[in-house]
C-alpha cells in the first residue's frame, strides 16, 4: 500500500496558468516517460497519451517499452501489470484511489480457497485481478483473448474462470466449455439497462448493438456484435453501419468518433439514469492535473512484493506469448 504521502502529491495545485499540454508533454520527453492510457480515459488523456489501447494492448505496449518511466493513465491492476513486466522500471498511476470493482470482487485469499477446492483445474484468470490471484493462476486472458486461449486447451480441460462471471458464461456459451466460474462482476457493465437499449433500437432501427461481453446475457443476447473494446472500435470501424449503441464505458466513444466522424455513436444508458453508471468512477478519478503532478513528483508509483512479481509475471507471459503466436 502507497503512503499518505505519496498519496498527497496527487492532489497538489498546479500553479494557474500551466500550459497542461506542454508541460505533460515537456517531462515526458526530459524523463524518458511513456503514458500510456485505456480507452475508458477521459479524451484529453487519450489524446496526449502515446498509446490508447485495451488492457491487452496496454500490457504488451508495458512488455516492449525501452521507456526508463511508465505512467499507466487506467486502473490499479493495469498499472500493477506493468510493473510485474517491468519491474526494474518506475510504474506510476495519476490516481492510486483508481481500483476496480471487479478485481475488488475476488480477494486474493478466498480464491486461492477456491482454487485448492479444484486441484484438477487449469487456472485462468481475468487481466482485472490482483497481483496476488495472478500468483495463483496459470494463464492470464484479456477480453481480446480469452476466447482463444481457453480453445488453445484441449475439449476436456477442467478451467477455472475469474473473475467475471458474465465473460465466463459468454465464453463458456461460444466455446461448449463448462468452466468452473467464480462469481465476480464489473459495476459499469453490469449496469446497463435492457429495456432502455430496446427503446433505442425502436428509436434508432438502423443502429447496431454492440456489447461488452462484461455484461449481463440479457444484454448479449439483443447484441448485434459482442467484443473486447478494441474489437468494439475495430467494428466501427470496419462495418457498413453508420449508428451504433454502445454498450460499455463511454469513453471509448471518443476514439471511435475520431475514426469515423461521420457515424453516429448512442451511448447505452445504464439502469439508474440518476448516475453515470456507464463511465468507470475509478478510471475517471485521472486526470490532466493528476497526470501533471505524477510526471512532476514521479508519484505515485505502483509496487508489487518480489514473491508475488515472481509468481505472477508467469502467466502473465504465457498470455502475451499465446497472444503473439495467435497474432493478436
Ligand atoms: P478490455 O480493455 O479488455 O476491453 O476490458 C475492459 C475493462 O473493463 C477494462 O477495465
Ligand atoms: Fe473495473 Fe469495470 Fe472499471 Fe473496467 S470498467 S476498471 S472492469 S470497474
Amino acid at each position: 500500500m502507497e503512503s499518505n504521502q505519496s498519496i498527497g502529491y496527487m492532489n497538489v495545485p498546479v500553479p494557474k496558468d500551466t500550459d497542461l499540454i506542454q508541460e505533460i508533454d515537456r517531462m515526458r520527453k526530459e524523463k524518458n516517460a511513456i503514458i500510456l492510457a485505456h480507452y475508458y480515459q477521459t479524451g484529453d488523456i487519450q489524446d496526449i497519451a502515446d498509446f490508447v489501447g485495451d488492457s491487452l494492448a496496454l500490457a504488451q505496449w508495458a512488455a516492449k517499452t525501452t521507456a526508463d518511466i511508465i505512467v499507466l493513465c487506467g486502473v490499479h491492476f493495469m498499472g500493477e501489470t506493468a510493473k510485474i513486466l517491468c519491474p526494474d522500471k518506475k510504474v506510476l498511476v495519476p490516481d492510486l484511489n483508481a481500483g476496480c470493482s471487479l478485481a475488488d470482487s475476488c480477494p486474493a485469499p478466498d480464491f486461492a480457497e477456491f482454487v485448492s477446492r479444484h486441484p484438477d483445474h487449469t487456472v485462468i484468470s481475468y487481466v482485472n485481478t490482483t497481483a496476488a490471484v495472478k500468483a495463483v493462476t496459470d494463464v492470464v486472458v484479456t477480453s481480446t483473448n480469452a476466447r482463444q486461449i481457453v480453445e488453445s486447451f484441449p475439449p476436456d480441460t477442467k478451467i477455472i474462470f475469474g473473475p467475471d462471471r458474465n465473460l465466463g458464461n459468454y465464453i463458456n456459451s461460444i466455446t461448449g466449455r463448462d468452466m468452473v466460474l467464480w462469481n465476480g462482476a464489473c459495476h459499469v457493465h453490469e449496469q446497463f439497462s435492457l429495456e432502455k437499449i430496446l427503446e433505442l433500437k425502436t428509436q434508432y432501427p438502423e443502429a447496431e448493438v454492440i456489447t461488452h461481453p462484461e455484461c449481463k446475457q440479457p444484454i448479449i443476447e439483443v447484441s448485434d456484435f459482442v467484443g473486447s473494446t478494441a474489437a468494439l472500435l475495430k467494428h466501427t470501424i470496419t462495418s457498413d453501419k453508420q449508428q451504433f449503441i454502445v454498450a460499455t464505458e463511454s469513453g471509448v466513444i471518443h476514439e471511435m468518433q475520431k475514426q469515423s466522424p461521420d457515424k453516429l455513436f448512442i451511448p447505452a444508458p445504464p439502469n439508474d439514469s440518476t448516475c453515470a453508471c456507464n463511465e468507470c468512477v475509478f478510471m475517471r478519478l485521472n486526470t490532466m492535473e493528476k497526470l501533471y503532478n505524477c510526471l512532476k513528483f514521479e508519484l505515485p508509483e505502483i509496487h508489487v512484493d518480489e514473491e508475488v512479481q515472481k509468481k505472477a509475471i508467469k502467466p502473465i507471459q504465457r498470455m502475451l506469448e499465446i497472444s503473439a503466436e495467435l497474432g493478436l
